[in-house]
């Protein structure tokens, strides 16, 4: 893989920006759930960064779980609604406060899939908290509690989003520039 830097068009959202916004939501989420028992549930990959960045801004007693989707079929860069759970929850949710958090909202189809599975389980309560939402690409409604930014429908990478599978790690979320970033395959 390549250097990010040669099609990096532009840092969307700087590691300062993120990080004050995810202490917002971390204040924001621990008054909602203030006497309740909080299960977070991070969206593996792309959530992990966010997730753990989150959970040190949550001040009431929480507890974290992981789920893994895929897309099936999926081209690199979108989903096909056939999702899925390549590792599921090892826990029983029903009467849990359960909270999704999530990288990116694109189409929807993702989420839309994981909390129709979810709701079988009947938890207490059931809500989701994306770092970004790219409203303009949903297809279908996802009812979103928390968010951090909206962003315009541009490929993003870093801070858990990834080009085919690299650069998670980088501290900010940048746009790929498509004419620039040659796919490996
Ligand atoms: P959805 O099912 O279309 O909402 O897609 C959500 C998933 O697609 C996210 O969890 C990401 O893994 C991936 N995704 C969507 N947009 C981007 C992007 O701009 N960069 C990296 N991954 C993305
Ligand atoms: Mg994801």
């Amino acid at each position: 893989m390549e250097d990010y830097k040669n099609f990096l068009e532009e840092i969307l959202i700087s590691k300062e920006d993120l990080q004050t916004r995810i202490a917002e939501l971390g204040a924001e989420i621990s008054k909602d759930y203030l006497g309740k028992e909080l299960l977070l549930v991070c969206i593996l990959r792309g959530g992990v960064f966010f997730t753990v960045d989150l959970m040190k801004k949550i001040d009431i007693p929480h507890v974290v779980e992981f789920m893994a989707i895929s897309s099936y079929g999926a081209g690199a860069r979108e989903s096909t609604g056939d999702v899925r759970v390549t590792l599921d929850l090892q826990i029983n949710i029903r009467d849990k406060h359960v909270l999704l958090v999530e990288d990116i909202i694109d189409s929807g189809l993702t989420l839309a899939s994981v909390i129709e599975r979810l709701s079988a389980q009947h938890p207490a309560s059931l809500e989701v908290c994306t770092l970004l939402d790219k409203a303009a690409r949903r297809e279908v409604d996802v009812p979103l509690k928390y968010r951090g930014f909206n962003i315009e429908d541009k490929f993003v990478f870093g801070y858990g989003l990834d080009i085919d599978e690299f650069f998670r790690g980088l501290p900010f979320i940048g746009v790929v520039d498509l004419d620039k970033y040659e796919p490996a395959d």
